[in-house]
C-alpha cells in the first residue's frame, strides 16, 4: 500500500497527516509550540521550532507507516511570514509572522512607491501589515545590518522545504500572499520588486500546488528522493481539503482567525482592496478571501480572562439560554487589530451597550454574535465584489463544534452550512496535492470530488431578522470608535 503525507507548519503546531488512495487518514501526529510577542504589535517565531516539531511528527509517523510507503509529500503552513536566511542558509532573525502589525508605516510607503491602484491592479491586494512585503521594508529600514546579509526570503512552510530538500521553492498560493506577486501572471511582480528594492534572486522558485518542487534529501522518517510537491498556503490547502475548488463553492473557517473563502476561475479583485485576492493551490483557479484576526480567538480570550475555570461548553451553554441579540449588548472582535473588513492595526475590541441586566451569559453570546457579524462583513464584501450568493457554505474549524455558534453563523450569513468528512484541515489538503502530483487523481478538483463528502450542519432559522438588525448596529460601531482608538495611539500609556 502506498500513501501521501501532508505537513502543516501552523502558528501553534506542526501537524502531519498520511492518506491512502481513498483519502482515508491512516496516520497522523502533531507537535505544538508557541510564538513570541516581544513588543506590542510584534509577532515572531524561531524557524528552528518548525524543524524540531517536524522531526518529532515524522518520527511519530514512522511508527505508524513505513517510510518506503510514503510516495510523496505536500507542504502547507501559516502564510505571509518573512523568513530571512544568509548565504549559508542560516536564519538571520526570528521570522516575522502573519499576525504581526508593526509595519503600518511601511504599508503607507509601499502605496506611495507603487501607487495604491497600481498595487491593486498588479497584486490584487492593498499593502497590509499582515502581508510579507511591508515586513521586508521594515527590516530594510530598521535592521539594515540584517537586510544586507539576506540571501533568501522564504515563507514559513518553505523554510521547512529548504531543510527537507535543500532547495528554495514556493507555491503560487503562498507566493501571492506576499503581495510581491503578479496575480494574473502567477509570477513574482518585477515592478513591485523593483519599487521595494527586493532582488528577484532573493525569492524562491515558483510552482503550482501539485507540482514537484524538490525531493527529500535528509534521512528523517522519509526515504531520500521522495518528491515534495509545492503545496499551498494554509487557507488554500484548507479549502482543497474541504473540496472548495470549483467556482461558486465557498468555505468558512472558524479557528483562531476566521476566514470566508471563495474559489474563482479568474482573478477577482475587491476594488476596495479589503478582501484578499490570491492564487488557489489548484492550477487555473484563484480565490477571494476575507480574514478576521480574532474569531474563535475572541472566545478563547474571553474564557481565559473572564472564566478561566469554565469549559467552552459550559460558557456556550449559558449563552444558549439568552435570546438572540444579547439584550442589546454588542461585542467588537478586533482584539488584535483587524484585516477584513477594516485593515486597521489600531482597531480595538469592545463591549458596547452594557447594562446591569447583563451577566456572563450575555457577554458570551455577544462574543459569538460579534464574531459572526464580522464574518458577515467579509461575506457581504464578496457579494459586492461580484461573486454570486452561494447555495451553501462548507464550514470547518474548532468553533464549529458549538451547535449554538454554527446556528448563529447560519442565521447571520443567511445561508445553510455544511460540514465535510475531511476534518484534518490544511495538512489534509496538502496531502491531496501530493496525491495529484503523483497522478493519483488527474486534477485537484477531481481529487476532492473523489474523497470529500459534505453533509448539512445548520440552516438559517427564525432569528434571521433579529440578527439583520444586530448586524446593522454592529456596523455602526467601528467608525464610531475609530478616532477614539487612533487617538489612544498618540498616548502610549493607553496602548
Ligand atoms: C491568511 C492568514 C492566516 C495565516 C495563519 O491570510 O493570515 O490564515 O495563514 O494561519
Amino acid at each position: 500500500m502506498s500513501y501521501v503525507l501532508g505537513i502543516d507548519t501552523s502558528t501553534t503546531a506542526t501537524k502531519a497527516v498520511v492518506l491512502d488512495h481513498s483519502g482515508r487518514v491512516v496516520a497522523s501526529a502533531t507537535s505544538e509550540y508557541d510564538y513570541q510577542t516581544p513588543r506590542p504589535q510584534w509577532s515572531e517565531q524561531d524557524p528552528e521550532l518548525w524543524w524540531t516539531a517536524t522531526c518529532r511528527v515524522l518520527s511519530e509517523i514512522s511508527g505508524q507507516v513505513r517510510a518506503s510507503q510514503i510516495e510523496a509529500v505536500g507542504l502547507t503552513g501559516q502564510m505571509h511570514g518573512a523568513v530571512l536566511l544568509g548565504s549559508d542558509g542560516r536564519v538571520l532573525r526570528p521570522a516575522i509572522l502573519w499576525n504581526d502589525q508593526r509595519s503600518q508605516a511601511e504599508c503607507d510607503e509601499i502605496r506611495r512607491r507603487v501607487g495604491r491602484s497600481r498595487l491593486l491592479e498588479l497584486t490584487g491586494n492593498d499593502a497590509l501589515t499582515g502581508f510579507t512585503s511591508s515586513k521586508l521594508l521594515w527590516v530594510q529600514r530598521h535592521e539594515p545590518d540584517v537586510w544586507k546579509q539576506v540571501h533568501h526570503i522564504l515563507l514559513p512552510k518553505d523554510y521547512l522545504r529548504f531543510r527537507l530538500t535543500g532547495g528554495f521553492a514556493t507555491d503560487v498560493a503562498d507566493g501571492s500572499g506576499t503581495a510581491l506577486f503578479d496575480l494574473k501572471a502567477r509570477e513574482w511582480s518585477g515592478e513591485v520588486l523593483a519599487a521595494l528594492d527586493v532582488e528577484r534572486s532573493l525569492l524562491p522558485d515558483l510552482f503550482e500546488g501539485p507540482e514537484v518542487g524538490g525531493v527529500v534529501g535528509v534521512e528523517l522518517g522519509l526515504q531520500t528522493g521522495t518528491p515534495v510537491v509545492a503545496g499551498g498556503g494554509d487557507q488554500a490547502a484548507n479549502a482543497v481539503g474541504l473540496g472548495v475548488v470549483e467556482e461558486g463553492l465557498m468555505a468558512l473557517s472558524l479557528g483562531t482567525s476566521g476566514v470566508v473563502f471563495a474559489s474563482t476561475r479568474t482573478p477577482v479583485v475587491d476594488p476596495k482592496g479589503v478582501l484578499h485576492a490570491f492564487c488557489h493551490a489548484a492550477p487555473g483557479y484563484w480565490h477571494l478571501m476575507g480574514v478576521m484576526l480574532s474569531a474563535a480567538g475572541s472566545l478563547r480570550w474571553f474564557r481565559d480572562v473572564m472564566a478561566p475555570e469554565s469549559s467552552f461548553g459550559e460558557l456556550v451553554d449559558g449563552a444558549a439560554s439568552i435570546e438572540a441579540g444579547s439584550e442589546g449588548l454588542v461585542f467588537l472582535p478586533y482584539l488584535s487589530g483587524e484585516r477584513t473588513p477594516h485593515p486597521d492595526p489600531e482597531a480595538r475590541g469592545a463591549f458596547v451597550g452594557l447594562t446591569v441586566r447583563h451577566d456572563i451569559r450575555h457577554l458570551t453570546r455577544a462574543v459569538l454574535e460579534g464574531v459572526a457579524y464580522g464574518l458577515r462583513d467579509g461575506f457581504d464584501l464578496m457579494m459586492e465584489a461580484g461573486l454570486s450568493l452561494p447555495d451553501r457554505i462548507r464550514a470547518s474549524g474548532g468553533g464549529m463544534r458549538s451547535r449554538l455558534w454554527r446556528q448563529i453563523l447560519a442565521d447571520v450569513l443567511e445561508t445553510p452550512l455544511d460540514s465535510v468528512n475531511t476534518t484534518e484541515g490544511p495538512a489534509y489538503g496538502a496531502a491531496l496535492l501530493a496525491g495529484v502530483g503523483q497522478g493519483w487523481w488527474d486534477s485537484v478538483a477531481n481529487a476532492t470530488q473523489a474523497v470529500v463528502r459534505s453533509q448539512p450542519l445548520a440552516v438559517p432559522g427564525d432569528k434571521v431578522g433579529t440578527y439583520r438588525e444586530g448586524h446593522l448596529r454592529f456596523r455602526e460601531l467601528y467608525p464610531a470608535l475609530r478616532s477614539f482608538n487612533s487617538a489612544s495611539k498618540t498616548a502610549p500609556k493607553f496602548l
